[in-house]
């Protein structure tokens, strides 16, 4: 069986939760887009990761992961996140392969990322400062790009890095009165990174389809989430790639249709960090008490998570273009001990009312959240593990989600662990 699983709301829904579970049951766990802006926390017993790049299957010892081409790599964070688990006794030789077609976010990137959101001021977008944009901006560019295949051939290398960095100091000097940067520098550290990632580098393409023609089961893990995808989430407040489950054909060079599963993880409230409209936030004690309970601050970048309640409307929208078909419903504990708990069924705009989201920034900033009430629980469920032991209104609340969303929910989290789940 091949899955995918893709965030249905603006991200770190608990991908990484649930691709380490499925990873259980797959070959190889492929990570197709986005980059280092994406943190995915697995917790094994003791044992906490927290994976930027390398897919969530990577902290099981027999998986192979593969980075494709719709990833934006950082080098330096990949090298990190490899030597990390080294220490740990997990070893990826052999088993990780990265795109020679993947982009390489290189320092000047993140330069750029960080001088743009200074020079917006109060209009930024609130990145992860990760260089993801303008390393997507010069893919799509294509005259100032470098790709891991580049790293193959330091001699080109060195005469297109020069280039580069003539150009990035030229346009960062004349827009932002910054100090130029040496390519000589960067390029020493290329040749580092040469050194450790070009053993890794391959045709994954190729990798995969050989894969899938000999009977091996693929799991693809997409990173941000539906909300957050270039073209169909609530631009310009997205990140910049496919971050739907619509980015994995592109983002890997596979098609749809092999895939059996769409799995959508979605938390049983809604977070979002970085600016942009969120019509069911609780910028108020509720949102407090789930940013406390669920320790909703950022993986990647520390920042305090913008809390609120479901939204049915956003998530069934995620489902809808994703073709989604089981929702993954995670942080149920994080509600335990709220008297009432709200559902956002529908958004009123300009006075009307509607059920499907609008993607559009300008739309959603005026809409104003419809909620329906439901009662809460007390019972700490942390330890349970089957869905009949759960409180009457945890169950409750679960078949209404499913009601809402037209979909089954099949797995239920509740806690960080791995065996902190519930699977009907
Ligand atoms: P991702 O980006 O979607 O992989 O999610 P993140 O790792 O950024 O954020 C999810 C956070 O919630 C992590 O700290 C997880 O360990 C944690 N988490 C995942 N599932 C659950 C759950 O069911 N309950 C609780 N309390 N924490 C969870
Ligand atoms: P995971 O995979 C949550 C958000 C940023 C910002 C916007 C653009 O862990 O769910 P970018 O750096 O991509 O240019 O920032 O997107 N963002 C995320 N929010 N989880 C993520 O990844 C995110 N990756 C980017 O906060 O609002
Ligand atoms: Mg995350």
């Amino acid at each position: 069986m091949n899955c995918c699983v893709v965030g249905l709301q603006w991200g770190d829904e608990g991908k990484g939760k649930v691709v380490d579970i499925l990873a259980e049951n797959s070959d190889i766990v492929v990570r197709y887009n986005g980059g280092a802006n994406a943190g995915h926390t697995v917790v094994v017993g003791d044992s906490r990761f927290a994976l930027h790049l390398l897919p969530s299957g990577s902290v099981r010892p027999d998986t192979i992961c593969v980075i494709a081409n719709g990833v934006a790599v950082d080098p330096e964070t990949l090298i990190n996140e490899i030597e990390t688990l080294a220490k740990k006794d997990i070893t990826l030789n052999d088993r990780l392969f990265i795109s020679e077609n993947a982009h390489l976010v290189l320092d000047y990137h993140k330069t750029e990322d960080r001088l743009r959101e200074e020079s917006l001021g109060k209009n930024k977008l609130g990145t992860t400062v990760r260089g993801i944009g303008p390393c997507y901006s010069d893919k799509v560019g294509r005259n100032y790009a470098v790709r891991m295949g580049d790293l193959k051939d330091l001699q080109a290398l060195k005469a297109k890095l020069q280039a580069i960095v003539d150009y990035k100091n030229k346009i960062f000097a004349a827009l932002y009165n910054s100090e130029p940067t040496s390519a000589d520098e960067l390029f020493e550290k290329c040749k580092t990174y040469a050194d450790r990632l070009v053993p890794f580098t391959t045709d994954t393409t190729e990798y995969l389809h050989k894969s899938i023609s000999g009977g091996k089961s693929i799991l693809f893990e997409g990173a941000q989430g539906t909300l957050l995808d270039l073209d169909h989430g609530t631009f310009p407040f997205v990140t910049s790639s496919n971050s739907s489950s619509l980015g994995m054909s592109a983002g890997c060079g596979v098609p749809t249709k092999i895939v059996d599963k769409f799995f959508g993880v979605a938390k049983a409230y809604t977070t979002r960090v970085g600016a942009g409209p969120f019509p069911a936030e609780q910028d108020n004690d509720i949102g407090q008490y789930i940013r406390d309970r669920g320790n909703e601050y950022g993986t990647t970048t520390g920042r305090p998570r913008r809390c609120g309640w479901f939204d049915a409307v956003a998530v069934s929208y995620s489902i809808t273009i994703g073709a989604i078909d089981f929702v993954a419903l995670m942080h149920l504990d994080t509600l335990t001990g709220l008297k009432e708990i709200k559902i956002c069924n529908a958004y009123k705009i300009d006075g009307q009312q509607t059920s499907f989201f609008p993607a559009n920034a300008a739309r959603l900033s005026k809409a104003s959240a419809v909620y329906e009430t439901m009662p809460g629980w007390d019972e700490d469920i942390t330890e349970v593990r089957d869905f009949n032991d759960l409180p009457l209104n945890a169950r409750n609340y679960i078949c209404r989600v499913e009601e809402m969303t037209g979909k089954p929910v099949t797995i239920i989290g509740v806690g960080p662990e791995r065996k902190q789940t519930i699977f009907r």
